[in-house]
């Protein structure tokens, strides 16, 4: 059967599970389970609200710790092709997996999440009807109770455990832990809002009228064409999730809690050329074509202080807004491009951004517009905890 957004949601062959129905289920039911974090009380809906289009109201969040960037919306993720304000990650799975072991956010480890899959009956049930028997957690000798890789840490108790491990019990550990995050994606896939007026607008033309019809207003429709045309706005809000899904410098001012010198895309790009989850490492499901996507990316010192362009749907539900919560209205945000007057923080600012010179009206015009691509609100159904994970 033709699906509705056909062609606007990438196939993920690094995740075998990306479309069934029971690994989205039991990823739903993870996403809300505080059981995946150290002290019992975080879980991916600590940050991501889904009352607030899955981001946050804050400028940053709170889990164990402050974040150091502005939580994103995970309503319509699924069409980016790399994820993070700076891209580190290339697949959904990959993102999913960083938090849990985060020492700020769910500050858990691999072993430790495992185990809670193991020891919860409807958890362990859910896991192996999916994914196949897991391994043989009860014996504490061979999986120890809290256990990763810290890298930068080889003193860290929970490195001290890993390397206790054989080289086997390790990818088996690391796999139940990747399967967790594969499960998280295939429902992250199913946050689909693209339901605007807007989009009634683009039915009306393609059903020959010309003059749109009448799904947006005056106001919105002059902010659609100095969208589309002197803002240039549509050279990267581009395509159905309005993102070009790559990355630019638009020479935002230094906002306090960031890290205002990271090098954005810079960085990005070597922590996702040696991330071991890439979609090119071992615990990729299909391989084949992912060195297409991440053998031609180059550390360029253009990308310094780049950040990916974020879709701008559902706008209303997600304020504040950039990779550091910058601003708090849409008005401010569309002031920002009508001046360009700040020097970045880091880098170069992108040489197609120029002051606009709009008038009030004109901005009011450009923000009335981006209101108009509210959608309806997601599938209430998506937004809670499921009563049990299967
Ligand atoms: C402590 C708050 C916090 C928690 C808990 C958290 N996140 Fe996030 N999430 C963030 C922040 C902040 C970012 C952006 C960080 C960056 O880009 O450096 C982010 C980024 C993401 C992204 C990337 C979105 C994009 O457009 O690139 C996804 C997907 C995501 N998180 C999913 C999850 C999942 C799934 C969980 C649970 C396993 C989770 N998050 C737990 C705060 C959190
Ligand atoms: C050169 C590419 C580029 C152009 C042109 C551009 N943007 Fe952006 N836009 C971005 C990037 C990149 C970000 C995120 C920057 C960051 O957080 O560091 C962004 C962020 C935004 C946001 C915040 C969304 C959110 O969820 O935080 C809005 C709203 C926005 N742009 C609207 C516009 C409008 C309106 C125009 C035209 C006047 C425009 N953009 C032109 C690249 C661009």
């Amino acid at each position: 059967m033709r699906h509705q957004f056909d062609g606007i949601i990438p196939p993920d062959p690094t995740n075998a599970v990306a479309d069934d129905d029971d690994a989205k289920r039991l990823g739903q039911y993870l996403f809300f389970d505080s059981g995946l974090s150290s002290d019992g009380n975080q879980s991916c809906a600590t940050c991501h609200k889904p009352e607030f289009g899955f981001a946050d109201p804050f400028p940053l969040s709170t889990a164990l710790d402050v974040t150091t960037r502005h939580t994103p919306t995970l309503t319509n993720v699924v069409v980016n092709r790399w994820f993070y304000w700076d891209g580190r990650c290339d697949t959904l799975w990959c993102q999913a997996a960083s938090p849990l072991e985060t020492p700020g956010e769910h500050g858990t480890n691999r072993l430790a999440v495992a185990h809670h899959i193991h020891e919860t009956d409807a958890l362990h049930d859910a896991y192996v009807s999916i994914f196949g028997p897991l391994p043989d957690l009860d014996d504490a000798d061979r999986f120890p109770p809290n256990a990763r890789p810290v890298v930068d840490d080889e003193t860290h108790p929970e490195h001290i455990a890993w390397e206790t491990m054989t080289e086997d019990d390790q990818v088996a550990a690391t796999t139940v832990f990747v399967n967790v995050a594969k499960a998280l994606a295939a429902y992250e896939r199913d946050l689909i809002q693209m339901n605007a007026r807007f989009d009634t607008l683009l039915r009306s033309f393609d059903a020959g009228d010309e003059t749109g019809g009448d799904a947006l207003s005056l106001s919105e429709k002059r902010g659609a064409s100095l969208f589309v045309g002197e803002g240039m706005c549509w050279a990267c809000h581009s395509g159905p999730g309005f993102t070009n899904k790559e990355f630019h410098n638009i020479a935002l001012p230094s906002v306090e809690g960031i890290d205002n010198a990271s090098g954005g895309r810079y960085d990005g790009i070597n922590a996702l050329l040696t991330n071991p989850f890439n979609s090119l490492g071992a615990f990729s499901d299909d391989r084949s074509d992912a060195s297409l996507k991440l053998t031609y990316l180059v550390q360029s010192p253009e990308e310094t202080g780049a950040y990916k362009t974020p879709g701008l749907r559902n706008l209303l539900d997600t304020a504040p807004y950039m990779h550091g919560g910058h601003f708090e209205t849409l008005t401010e945000v569309v002031q920002h491009y009508n001046q360009m007057d700040d020097r970045p923080v880091i880098g170069h600012r992108e040489e197609l951004l120029l002051p606009l010179f709009w008038t009030d009206q004109q901005v009011a015009d450009v923000v009335a517009f981006l209101e108009s691509l509210q959608s309806d609100p997601i599938d209430p159904a998506l937004m809670v905890q499921p009563t049990t994970p299967y």
